[in-house]
């Protein structure tokens, strides 16, 4: 097995993550674009799930699957076995024909033991659709505590998860456009670590993170020059659509 995230916190480098696995050279969200940002030799990716509409956790970014299959309609529309009808894959390449939308146990089981997996949880209402409770089930089913970390936009869904799993890293995601009461809903909430918008990170910023005990993961940084400031500021995570061209950069 590889190293624990608090393993490779400790070797205090910047880990470079594949931002729906390795996103531009693969279709995101799918077993080929994470087991692509494996060989790429990301440290870890990030993913999002969300729930279908027989409560299986399934990883795909918007609500609809329009962008992303050759389906229509939304995701909580559809059952696990509906979506596994769908190609996945060809949308981004004819070498991709045939792929399927993974469940959250597919990419435990394919990369969880080689990759740390950021879960976003996608919530699209304050009101929880349990995809909380799932995802902590699963990671409890793989064992995976120390190899995860559940990050999500919507304070709520963070709140929830963290009550039933407390002892794995919670990430708030925001950006400069994300409404102020979303940061409001997180006071008095301890959690792990901060996740902005790379636009919103710089010296201040680092010392106001880590002053409150903060790690610091950013996102989606896709130039070279900008992963290696976001470094040198002392940014721990950098969330990337190109994780073999940042890694290379970064690290030779
Ligand atoms: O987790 C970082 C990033 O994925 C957040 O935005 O829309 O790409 O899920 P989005
Ligand atoms: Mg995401």
């Amino acid at each position: 097995m590889s190293p624990s995230l608090a393993q490779l916190y400790a070797e205090n480098r910047l880990l470079v993550f594949g931002h729906r696995g390795a996103k531009d050279d693969a279709p995101m969200n799918t077993l080929p674009a994470f087991e692509l940002a494996l060989q790429q030799g990301a440290d870890g990716v990030e993913l999002d799930v969300q729930l279908t509409k027989d409560g299986y956790p399934v990883i795909v970014h918007d609500f609809t699957i329009d962008h992303t299959t050759n389906g229509s309609g939304q995701v909580a529309d559809k059952t696990l076995a509906e979506l596994r009808e769908l190609d996945a894959g060809s949308w981004f390449g004819e070498a991709f024909r045939g792929t399927r939308i993974p469940t959250l146990d597919e990419v435990f089981e394919a990369v969880g033991q080689h990759l740390i997996i950021n879960v976003e949880i996608k919530s699209k209402s304050l009101k929880s659709t349990g995809c909380e409770q799932v995802v902590a089930n699963r990671i409890a089913q793989f064992s995976l505590q120390s190899r995860v970390l559940v990050s999500s936009f919507d304070p709520l869904a963070l709140r929830r998860f963290c009550r039933i799993m407390p002892e794995v890293p919670i990430g708030f995601l925001y950006a400069e456009t994300s409404p102020r009461w979303l940061s409001i809903l997180m006071l008095g909430f301890k959690y792990e670590a901060r996740h902005p918008h790379y636009s919103m990170v710089d010296a201040d910023f680092m010392t106001n993170a880590k002053t409150h005990g903060y790690h610091v993961h950013t996102w989606t940084v896709n130039d070279i020059e900008e992963a290696r400031k976001m470094r040198d500021l002392g940014v721990e995570i950098l969330i990337t659509d190109r994780p073999g061209v940042i890694r290379q950069a970064l690290y030779g």
